[in-house]
């Protein structure tokens, strides 16, 4: 087990190349499986969730090769082997398997999804549409069991705006008989580049980015090449470390577009941003940063799996910051951790009220999932002295060369092989 140091206070400068979408890639991977012939997928960030879902697909009897962060997929031979337990359990996005193996066998059975502990995290609105569409869904011992005869396209309302729930009845309708129209859609952007893949391998999709998405099934699908987004979620830590960290920072393969509660909610801070196509400029050095509100919604909306490293960095800003989580209401574990280093916030239902400015102090803090992770990166950056982050398994499930990264910007970042006692003691914890 490793943790990860950070001598805080170094001032950044540079450019910092984004690596593929995350989110996009953990539902483009379980895609693949409905083609009938080699699906290559190119630009996939270096991460522990791509890695899983490629094992994943070996279980189920596809051939897939990575290199140079390119994935092809060979799923001509795939079966409908039942995954119930083993690596299912490692990734919350591991339930696209469930649209993807009905979608192509009429039949799957996947281990309920493990992922990041954010509060309640329901699949009701994913079943709903498996259902919907012909499927028989039951819950067996901690397994979801999916079978149909057939699958017909049908017309399904979500009663929660779910980007899950979306992606995957998008899978499992693509090769349904007839039309499936999805109402109350998600808009993010990582659906469309999922609906751009299918597309590309023969489905028939229309609407996807807007809240009402039609499918119309077809019979088979087939390989072919696809180029995945740039991770707008890494791209947005990076300007969070850079707006509170950066001389000058160059965000790089990035949609700007995609980011643009951000840009806004920083301008609003007193940041100076640049944008043109695919690059965000932000400059720092100034004397004051004001305090804002913010509130996470749905695309468009501030993303919620920025909620965390954002609270870090309004620790900088002058006055009273109040942050409220509409999407996942316990998403607040960093904060006990940002009190560690000396911040100044407490939460109330919600919202974390954060009162600055405060100047963090190193500390010995832990990783509670992925973005809790991102905001202690931040945090430690930002901090006077060492910071000593443990937990970085969830880090490692969504930055890819997070330490070459911020090296290459000027930061002093650097891995340790824990002692047997921390690791112990971290255990025991
Ligand atoms: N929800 C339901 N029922 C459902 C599905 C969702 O009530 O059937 C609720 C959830 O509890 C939540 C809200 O709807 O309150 C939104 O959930 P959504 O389904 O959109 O989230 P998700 O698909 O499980 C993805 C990302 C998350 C990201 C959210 C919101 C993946 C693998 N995960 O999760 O990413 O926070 O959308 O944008 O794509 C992360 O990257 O750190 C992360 C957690």
């Amino acid at each position: 087990m490793e943790k990860l140091k950070i001598a805080g206070g170094d001032l950044l400068q540079g450019t910092v190349s984004i690596s593929g979408a995350k989110n996009s890639a953990v539902a483009l991977i379980p895609a693949t499986i409905l083609a009938k012939s080699p699906v290559t997928i190119e630009g996939l960030p270096n991460i522990s969730d791509v890695n899983i879902l490629g094992d994943l697909l070996e279980e189920i009897g596809g051939k897939v090769e990575l290199t140079n962060n390119e994935m092809v997929v060979d799923p001509s031979e795939m079966i409908s082997m039942p995954l119930p337990n083993g690596k299912v359990k490692k990734l919350r996005a591991s339930y696209y398997l469930m649209g993807a193996m009905l979608g192509r066998f009429k039949k799957a059975v996947i281990g309920l999804p493990g992922g990041c502990h954010l509060g309640p995290r329901p699949i009701d609105q994913h079943i709903k549409g498996f259902e919907a569409l012909g499927a028989k869904v039951t819950n067996e011992q901690g397994a979801i069991y999916l079978r149909a005869d057939e699958l017909k396209g049908a017309r399904i309302y979500l009663d929660v705006v779910s980007v899950g729930a979306t992606i995957n009845i998008m899978l499992a309708a693509v090769l349904a008989k007839g039309r499936t129209i999805i109402e109350n859609a998600a808009k993010e952007p990582e659906i469309i580049d999922v609906a751009t893949l299918l597309s590309s391998m023969g489905a028939k999709i229309k609407g996807a980015g807007t809240d009402v998405i039609r499918i119309d099934g077809v019979e088979e699908l087939h390989g072919c090449r696809h180029s995945i987004i740039p991770d707008r979620i890494e791209a947005g830590t990076y300007m969070i470390i850079g707006a509170a960290m950066g001389r000058e920072v160059m965000i790089d393969n990035v949609i700007p577009l995609h980011l643009e509660s951000l840009i806004a909610k920083l301008r609003e801070m007193g940041m100076h941003i640049e944008t043109s196509n695919d690059q965000i400029l932000l400059v720092g050095g100034q004397k004051e940063l004001k305090a804002v509100d913010i509130k996470t919604l749905v695309y468009p909306g501030f993303p919620t799996d920025l909620q965390q490293p954002f609270t870090s960095f309004l620790t900088k800003a002058t006055g009273t910051s109040v942050v409220t989580d509409t999407i996942y209401s316990a998403r607040f574990k960093h904060i006990d951790e940002l009190r560690r280093m000396g911040a100044t916030i407490k939460v109330e239902g919600r919202s974390a009220i954060v009162t600055g400015p405060t100047t963090l102090q190193g500390a010995k803090v832990k990783a509670s999932d992925l973005r809790a992770g991102a905001a202690l990166v931040c945090a430690g950056l930002m901090a006077e002295g060492v910071t000593e982050i443990t937990g970085l398994e969830h880090i490692d499930r969504g930055y890819s060369q997070l330490e070459e990264k911020l090296t290459g910007l000027g930061a002093t970042i650097w891995r340790e092989k824990m002692t047997e006692k921390e690791i112990e003691q971290l255990q025991s914890s």
